[in-house]
């Protein structure tokens, strides 16, 4: 896995979708499709100065920078036919808004709701010759797996995922297995008990004081965590890149890693090696 340091990741993130963007629509200008860019977690209109980042682990982030909503737009050379931006916090909603004042020619669908109950509606929409790509960007655990699964179902759709790393992490502690609520949450990202649980061993030290009831540990760190939601989108994508990038604060603390998938069998090969193309060299 590539990785990115300290305060550029959000930087290299919306570099990584803004190329993505680009390659995606020239690749398909010629073809009959109707494009949409869908951006789940849409932020404002550019990333706030104050924002839910600005805590001890995310330190870092105090610029202000053009968000993703508007590099969707900026797309150029086959701008996208239409965008939908799902923002949950009205303020931010707001300044979608007006963002889209600024753009009446374009066809613009903002939406002051969650992700998890916009994207189904959306999916259901799809005609044909439709084609989107949807952007996951969440702050922490917010995405649940029924949400990727239906997006995966489409065979429409191409997925950029921020899987939150350190949140994930920080709910399944290495010395014993997590306790009911969080395992309940775990549930709800990875979409099933047997595939976060089957990171947890028996612990040997314990086998050895002959306990009836072993305790459980997994490995320290998120590598394993990685790999497994990785093997968990390969169970329902077509396609997902074997490159993803790992985001990590100033302390070389794994924050998130960002992943692609392609729902479409025909346009999943090309999908996935221009995101890998990326992935691998910005
Ligand atoms: C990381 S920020 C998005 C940044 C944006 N994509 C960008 O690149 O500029 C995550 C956003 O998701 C919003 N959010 C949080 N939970 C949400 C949910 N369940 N549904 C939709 N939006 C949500 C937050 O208010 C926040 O603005």
């Amino acid at each position: 896995m590539a990785a990115s340091f300290g305060g550029e990741w959000t930087h290299q993130k919306l570099e990584i979708l803004n190329r993505y963007l680009d390659a995606y629509t020239t690749a398909l200008k010629d073809r009959p499709f109707h494009l949409i860019y869908f951006d789940a977690f849409a932020g404002g209109v550019s990333n706030p100065v104050d924002s839910a980042y600005a805590s001890e682990d995310y330190g870092e982030l105090r610029e202000l920078r053009a968000g993703s909503p508007l590099i969707a737009l900026k797309v150029k050379d086959k701008p996208f036919d239409k965008l939908v931006f799902v923002e949950k916090d009205a303020t931010r909603c707001a300044s979608l808004w007006l963002l889209r004042e600024s753009y009446p020619d374009r066809d613009i669908e903002i939406r002051n709701e969650d992700a998890n109950s916009a994207l189904p509606g959306f999916c259901e929409t799809l005609g044909s010759n439709d084609r989107a790509v949807v952007f996951l960007d969440p702050f922490a655990t917010q995405v649940s797996w029924s949400t990727v699964e239906i997006l995966a179902r489409t065979q429409k759709i191409d997925c950029w995922i921020l899987f939150p790393l350190m949140a994930i992490s920080r709910m399944m502690p290495t010395g014993r297995e997590p306790p009911h609520a969080l395992a309940a949450h775990l549930d709800r990202v990875f979409g099933g008990r047997e595939y976060w649980e089957s990171l947890y061993n028996d612990s040997p030290q314990q086998l050895s004081l002959l306990s009836p009831e072993p305790s459980q540990q997994r490995p320290r760190g998120s590598d394993q965590i990685a790999v497994r939601y990785r093997e968990r989108l390969e169970t329902v994508f077509a396609r997902v890149a074997p490159t993803s990038r790992t985001f990590r604060n100033s302390r070389n603390s794994p924050l998130f890693e960002l992943l692609f998938a392609a729902s479409n069998p025909a346009g999943a090969r090309v999908a996935v090696r221009i995101a890998d193309y990326i992935l691998t060299n910005w």
